[in-house]
């Protein structure tokens, strides 16, 4: 049977992802059931860039199957440091474990990885290409706490250029009904064209951009906020003039819908004000804990331990 792999949302088609809900479901109203779905197998995390939530998540999640971890969080403590390959690094590491989940600050790591894999392997970010296991995140937060994905006005603001969650989740929820999105961000930040010739190809989908957050939010379902991302930028002054484009304070909430729901993929620097933390329509503390049911079902489904 041919290794199935998870480099980008598109690797798996509507069906696969409502069953994997569905499954998230079951396994988040009672964990107990699953507790030694994936006793005896493996899984490697490897991290090459910084991570808290994919990282943490991913390995709770195994954990919570009954199933073990191991691996690295910081690419200085492999044999990356003394120059092995990606290659190699993959190949051996597909001698041990049963699934590899890895981040890398390099667009298409996680794809070049998977073609030395015999085993499947899980992007977790590539640089500021995609993140589909956030996507898959998001998209169940969306499902637990409205009921469905359609019919919805999202708004992602702040890093659009950089940041891979959004360029994940944009490009997966065209393939949902009625779905409108807008963009906000400085001009500097905006939306990869590549992103917005892929939404073109689809018909129905509308989008607009702007930089007004002010202006956006009143009409939105939901609003995504996003940090923009320091460690993709090739200079501090670029940076610093565009770090707080946004923030987002119980005050621009005003004119919110009062069923809006408020996301972020998390970390937070600047660009939501702790105050609104407090605010019942800021989902993103919810949104990381349904991240690891998800990642539950995903590895449980890679691994062949249930079918969705
Ligand atoms: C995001 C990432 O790594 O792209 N974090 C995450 O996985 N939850 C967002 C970010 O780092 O800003």
């Amino acid at each position: 049977m041919e290794t199935r792999h998870l480099i980008e949302p598109e690797n798996l088609s509507l069906d696969e992802l409502d069953g994997l809900f569905v499954l998230a479901e079951r396994i988040k109203n009672d964990p107990a059931r699953f507790k030694e779905l994936c006793r005896g197998k493996l899984l490697a995390s490897l991290f090459f860039e910084p991570s808290t939530r994919t990282r943490l998540s991913f390995e709770a999640a195994m954990l919570r199957l009954g199933g073990s971890c191991l691996g690295f969080a910081e690419p200085g403590s492999s044999s990356t440091a003394k120059g092995e390959s990606l290659a190699d690094t993959i190949r051996t590491v597909a001698c041990y474990a049963d699934l590899i989940v890895m981040r890398s600050p390099k667009e298409g790591a996680a794809l070049l990885a998977s073609r030395y894999s015999d085993i499947p392997v899980v992007n977790a970010g590539d640089g500021g290409h995609h993140h589909p296991t956030q996507t898959l995140t998001d998209l169940f937060t969306i499902k637990q706490l409205r009921g469905n994905i359609e019919n919805l006005t999202v708004g992602f603001c702040g890093d659009l250029k950089f940041g891979r969650t959004v360029h994940s989740l944009a490009h997966t929820l065209t393939r949902y009904p009625n779905i409108k999105m807008v963009f906000i961000a400085p001009p500097e930040l905006q939306i990869p064209d590549y992103i917005k010739r892929e939404i073109n190809r689809i018909e129905g989908v509308e989008y607009y951009e702007t930089d007004s957050l002010d202006k956006a939010v009143g009409g939105l379902d939901i609003l995504y906020m996003t940090r923009v991302q320091k460690e993709r930028f090739f200079n501090e002054e670029d940076y610093i003039r565009l770090k707080d484009s946004y923030i987002l304070n119980t005050e621009k909430l005003e004119q919110a819908k009062k069923s809006l729901m408020i996301l972020h993929p998390l970390p937070r620097v600047n660009e939501i004000d702790i105050e609104v933390d407090a605010d019942p329509r800021a989902a993103y503390f919810k949104q990381a804990k349904f991240g690891m049911f998800i990642r539950m079902a995903l590895i449980a489904s890679l691994l062949g331990a249930v079918s969705c």
